[in-house]
């Protein structure tokens, strides 16, 4: 295998192998095969899928593979980032966009025409512009949006192609009010065939009010796929491989001491291995790992910090008792706290600390329990 070489200023050094910040390409993804294939046959059949996992869990690193699987299988495949929307009209901008970038070549060049046709208009790329008068009008606004949503009919009767789109952090919605789920979902209930959806999110509860509460538009109506920690038989092949492929190497020990402090965590498991990979000169063993987890737990010290200033007093003992796996939280008799800590529980759970998994407790973030273990902020 070759190893994977940067540019020419430094000729021969190997760039460390793990991404950490950005989603993956679609080679890179780790396992997950079964969530591919279901998003896939979801999309064949037309059912609209909700893909639900806490942040960081890879969701849109999948979702890239899903529509590459799709775009090879002559699906346009359109992909909305609603992160960071507060506005009808923002969401409408965030849609036209996404088909401006997705649509390349004749049809591109067809879609470059039709966009300056949608009625009413919208100040494209945002800035100071005043935006048309009508759009002041709540109605202009819906009436905006309803025009770019119904743009995989438009695609579909000029291609024959079906579209295939994506909401990534759907959950961002909420901020946007003017019922905003119950315009997409009376405008996409038309498209049929011909276009399937995605939504994706990582507040587990604001994405469970939107798809799981019957008085919410999308109740009902998507199948839901959910994301669990990475097993560690594919994440052990994948972290050794890729040493191997940049000329290092790494020892059981290490790789087995990563994999316990990570717990399957996605991002965290490629941050430990970026770290590891920088500390070792050739071979990453028990010694290269100390120095790799004290710089690891040393990056994130502010944010784990700041995550825990903004709990409150029940909440950091509940996520204390998670982070030990001593449970007060199973209380059965009833009695002394139970009611504050099942409350605690629920509020951790729907700001993505904390998540349920085959029946149990888990601090989400491997990090963050570990500093919790390890005696939280001293100052
Ligand atoms: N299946 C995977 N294989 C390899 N790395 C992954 C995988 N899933 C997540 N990651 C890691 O997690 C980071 C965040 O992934 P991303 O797709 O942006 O997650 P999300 O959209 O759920 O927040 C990536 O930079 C990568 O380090
Ligand atoms: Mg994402």
């Amino acid at each position: 295998m070759t190893p994977i070489m940067c540019g020419s200023a430094t000729v021969g050094r190997v760039i460390n192998p793990f991404q950490v910040t950005k989603p993956v390409a679609p080679a890179e993804v780790i396992d997950r095969e079964d969530e591919t294939a279901r998003l896939v046959s979801l999309a064949e059949e037309a059912n609209n899928a909700r893909l639900v996992a806490p942040r960081r869990y890879g969701k849109t690193s999948l979702l890239r593979r899903v529509q590459q699987r799709l775009d090879r299988a002559g699906w346009v495949t359109v992909y909305v980032d609603l992160l960071g929307i507060v506005t009808l009209e923002d969401f409408a901008q965030r849609v036209e966009r996404a088909y401006s970038d997705a649509l390349t070549g004749t049809i591109g060049k067809w879609f470059a025409g039709l966009r300056r046709s949608l009625r009413p208009a919208l100040t494209i790329g945002g800035g100071p512009v005043p935006v048309s008068a009508s759009l002041d009008l709540g109605a202009g606004r819906r009436e905006a949006l309803v025009a770019r949503l119904a743009l995989p009919t438009r695609v579909f009767e000029k291609t024959g192609q079906r579209v295939h789109v994506v909401f990534d952090e759907f959950q961002e919605l909420d901020a946007v009010g003017g019922q905003a789920d119950a315009v997409v979902r009376s405008e996409i209930q038309h498209h049929g065939d011909m276009a399937s959806y995605v939504f994706a999110g990582s507040q587990l509860r604001m994405m469970e009010m939107l798809f799981a509460d019957r008085k919410r538009a999308f109740y009902g109506q998507t199948e839901r796929v959910f994301l669990q920690p990475l097993e560690a038989e594919p994440l052990a092949e994948y972290l050794a491989s890729r040493f191997e492929r940049s000329n290092k190497d790494i020892t059981e020990a290490a790789l087995g001491a990563l994999l316990d402090l990570v717990g399957g965590h996605p991002q965290r498991a490629m941050a430990a291995a970026h770290a590891l990979w920088n500390a070792a000169e050739r071979t990453a063993d028990l010694d290269q790992w100390e120095t790799a987890r004290s710089s690891l737990m040393s990056a994130v010290e502010d944010e784990l910090k700041t995550a825990w200033v903004e709990l409150s007093s029940t909440e950091r003992r509940t996520l204390v008792a998670v982070s030990l796996g001593s449970p007060p939280y199973q209380r059965s008799d009833g009695h002394s706290q139970g009611a504050a800590v099942a409350r605690a529980l629920a509020s951790l759970e729907g700001r993505g600390v904390i998540t349920r998994l085959d029946g149990r407790w888990l601090v989400v973030d491997p990090l963050l329990a570990e500093w919790v273990r390890l005696g939280r902020p001293s100052g």
